[in-house]
């Protein structure tokens, strides 16, 4: 079934809790249903809104809103050592996770809690505590409005990066996913690198995928806004990469500056939110607006705020930094 919605109040589905409309809302079920959705509606402007985790509206939307809500999940392949599971892109990412870890298959414990819906996952490629979306996803199912055909994407070709994928930049726009399948080991294989993980898993009794999952969601708890409450997107911003050199030398000046390997060559990542701290904005607050206490990456409504307001409080942000420290942070918020 195709539900239509026209004149949409957005305000429950994104989680700023911003009040914009769209012009017109599309809840799919089915793949079958999305030629004669586009028909129907027209394609001239339409974009994808799946939980609205990573969206911050700051004014009406003059098109056509597609929310996919297939809500399945099956495995698709069994190996010796592995499983393929399919989910469709109307799962709730969290869902999907317990799914696995109540099936003993290892690969997204660490991704537990990151608000969101499956087909939201590999466009961003969702990434929290040493572990990327990308690193379990096999491949990708879109539908091609302009084509009217379907398509499969294989992992390899779906350029991840940090926080970044082909879906962000050439075919941005272009594609509704569908599903997404993983590839999930049955072998236990613990990622406990990052900050507190290894003793806050140690503490729950070891590393099982049942504690890392736990360890995982109290980490993210204690440090977090519960976005049901405190409308937020959780990081507002990208950690900046920079080169090396750059890195030590503002090492020499901020000793206890965090850096972080990355995957660039020659290049190094910084802490956005450690930036932002040290300027002094965390817990900052103006208006209806506000820098998040316990995290300063984490942008808040605190009630009643305009899109437009976040956005202003995000620029003032990313100008303190580039004068406190020279660099530029990017938004990791899709901002429309
Ligand atoms: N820090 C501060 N002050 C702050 C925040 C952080 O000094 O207000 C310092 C921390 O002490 C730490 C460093 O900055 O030394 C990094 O902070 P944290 O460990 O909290 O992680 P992050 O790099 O800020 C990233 C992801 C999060 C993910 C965490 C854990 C991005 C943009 N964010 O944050 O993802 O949960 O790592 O893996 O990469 C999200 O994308 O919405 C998100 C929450």
């Amino acid at each position: 079934m195709i539900r239509c919605y026209e004149n949409a109040d957005l305000s429950s589905r994104n989680s700023f809790h911003i009040r914009q409309r769209a012009k017109r809302l599309a809840e799919f079920d089915n793949t079958d249903q999305l030629p004669e959705l586009f028909e129907r509606w027209g394609m001239v402007r339409w974009r994808v809104l799946g939980g609205g985790n990573n969206t911050l509206f700051t004014h009406d939307y003059d098109g056509l809103i597609v929310t996919p809500c297939g809500t399945g999940v099956e495995v698709t392949g069994e190996q010796p050592y592995s499983v393929t599971v399919r989910a469709e892109a109307g799962v709730e990412w969290d869902d999907l996770v317990q799914w696995c870890v109540d099936r003993e298959l290892w690969g997204m414990e660490n991704l537990s809690l990151i608000p969101g819906k499956v087909g939201a996952a590999p466009v961003q490629n969702i990434g929290a505590y040493g572990v990327e979306a990308g690193d379990v996803i096999s491949s990708v199912e879109m539908y091609v409005p302009s084509s009217g055909n379907m398509l499969t994407l294989a992992a390899e070709h779906c350029a991840f990066g940090y926080r970044d994928s082909i879906f962000k930049n050439m075919l941005k726009d272009e594609v509704v996913i569908t599903a997404v399948t993983f590839e999930l080991s049955r072998i236990p294989s613990p990622k406990l690198g990052y900050g507190d993980l290894l003793r806050c898993t140690q503490s729950l009794g070891g590393p099982s995928l049942q504690n890392i999952r736990e360890a995982v969601c109290s980490i993210r708890r204690s440090k977090l806004p519960d976005t049901a409450v405190t409308g937020n997107a959780g990081s507002f911003f990208k950690n900046p990469v920079v080169k090396e050199s750059a890195a030590e030398e503002l090492r020499t000046k901020w000793p206890d500056m965090p850096l972080y390997p990355c995957q660039e060559e020659g290049c190094v990542k910084l802490a956005a939110g450690w930036l932002i701290d040290k300027v002094g904005m965390k817990g900052y607050r103006s208006g209806n607006v506000g820098v998040h206490e316990k995290q300063a990456l984490v942008l808040v409504n605190l009630g009643g705020a305009t899109g437009v307001e976040v956005l202003e409080l995000a620029r003032e942000v990313q100008r303190r930094v580039k004068e406190g420290f020279g660099i530029e942070i990017e938004t990791e918020v899709n901002i429309l």
